[in-house]
């Protein structure tokens, strides 16, 4: 049997860094305010004719260098995005065409908010295990500054931009051990940019209830930890390390104290970075293995939840 495994991580934050201190100057807020309700002390901001391909490409230059491979070795590609470049091509196809790959395998986006990387981890996996891909480039990758409300001291503090991939390759053993996939749209007025193509309107920004949408994360990620190690057969113990979606510091430790991890084993990077959408986890992942604290072997459990809502893990041993 084939599994699909990590070979090479990459990630890619904008120079421009935005601080607490910054934003209580344009909008009512203060540093106090988002460390404590958040953790975030900052977060980065694409520069005006930055888009998100361009962050996609350094963290998938970062990730194919790591993994020993050139980009003709990619015959699979997925760009999980909210904030694509265009409405088409896929940021996938143009991302494909910047490596330059010509006559390539498949390119695609996945749509799936903040759980995107999860979703895009899950589908490469299959058609790794499927030997109908052999070297995948998973991407997540989000400008989210250019739908904020900057005026909206409820959602502008929260978000970055930012990108994270990964190169996945088979082996013979896990890799990854399997992804649990959900999503229910019953919630989607909770978190929503409520504009788009058929259906256009005035509002092109992110708008949320953010203390439904803290509450419903809470319980969604804890049931979701716990569905996943029962699946996989494993026990809280056996993890090594939790590698949540970047979003709020008191989600994240929620989530560790229901499976009983100290937050030693967990890691949080959203304090440099906010919360990056479909970049966060692939960000924390890329920080985490180039500081030498997450080591070949180990077992690793991510988790996100996002906009849909859309929730979702993969179990792997790295
Ligand atoms: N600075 C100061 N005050 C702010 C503020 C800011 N940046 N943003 C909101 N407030 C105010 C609100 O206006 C509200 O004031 P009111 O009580 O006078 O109406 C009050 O703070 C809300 O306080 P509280 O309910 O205690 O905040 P909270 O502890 O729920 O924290 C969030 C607010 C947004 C940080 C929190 O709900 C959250 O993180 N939600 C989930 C967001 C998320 O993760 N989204 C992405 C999911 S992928």
């Amino acid at each position: 049997m084939s599994f699909s495994a990590i070979i090479g991580t990459g990630g890619y934050l904008p120079d421009r860094v935005v601080s607490n201190a910054e934003l209580a100057r344009t909008v009512d807020t203060s540093d106090e305010w988002i460390r404590s309700r958040t953790g975030i002390r900052e977060r980065r901001v694409a520069a005006p004719d930055e888009s998100t391909c361009d962050m996609a490409e350094q963290a998938a230059r970062g990730a194919i260098a790591a993994a020993g491979l050139s980009p003709a070795d990619l015959d699979f590609i997925v760009v999980a995005t909210s904030t694509p470049d265009l409405i088409y091509p896929s940021t996938a196809c143009l991302l494909q065409k910047r490596l330059g790959i010509r006559n390539g395998g498949v390119a695609f986006d996945v749509q799936a908010v903040c759980s995107g990387f999860v979703y895009a981890t899950g589908i490469a996996d299959q058609f790794i295990r499927a030997g109908t891909a052999r070297h995948a480039l998973v991407v997540g990758a989000d400008a989210n500054s250019k739908i904020l409300d900057w005026s909206d001291r409820s959602t502008c503090v929260l978000f970055g931009d930012g990108a994270g991939a990964i190169v996945m390759g088979a082996s013979d053993r896990p890799g990854v051990y399997l992804t649990r996939l959900h999503a229910d749209g019953n919630y989607a007025h909770l978190l929503e940019v409520p504009s788009g193509v058929s259906r256009p309107s005035a509002d092109p920004h992110i708008r949320m209830h953010g203390a439904e949408v803290f509450k419903l994360a809470v319980n969604i990620m804890g049931d979701l930890v716990e569905e996943t190690l029962a699946a996989a057969g494993f026990e809280t113990t056996d993890v090594d390390w939790l590698i949540p979606h970047q979003a709020n510091e008191r989600i994240i430790s929620a989530t560790a104290r229901k499976l009983r991890m100290d937050m030693g084993r967990v890691i949080v990077t959203l304090d440099r970075h906010g919360n990056t959408s479909g970049a966060s986890i692939p960000l924390a992942l890329d920080t985490g293995i180039r500081d030498g604290r997450v080591r070949r072997g180990e077992l690793l459990l991510l988790e996100a939840v996002g906009g849909g809502f859309t929730w979702g893990s993969v179990l792997l041993r790295y």
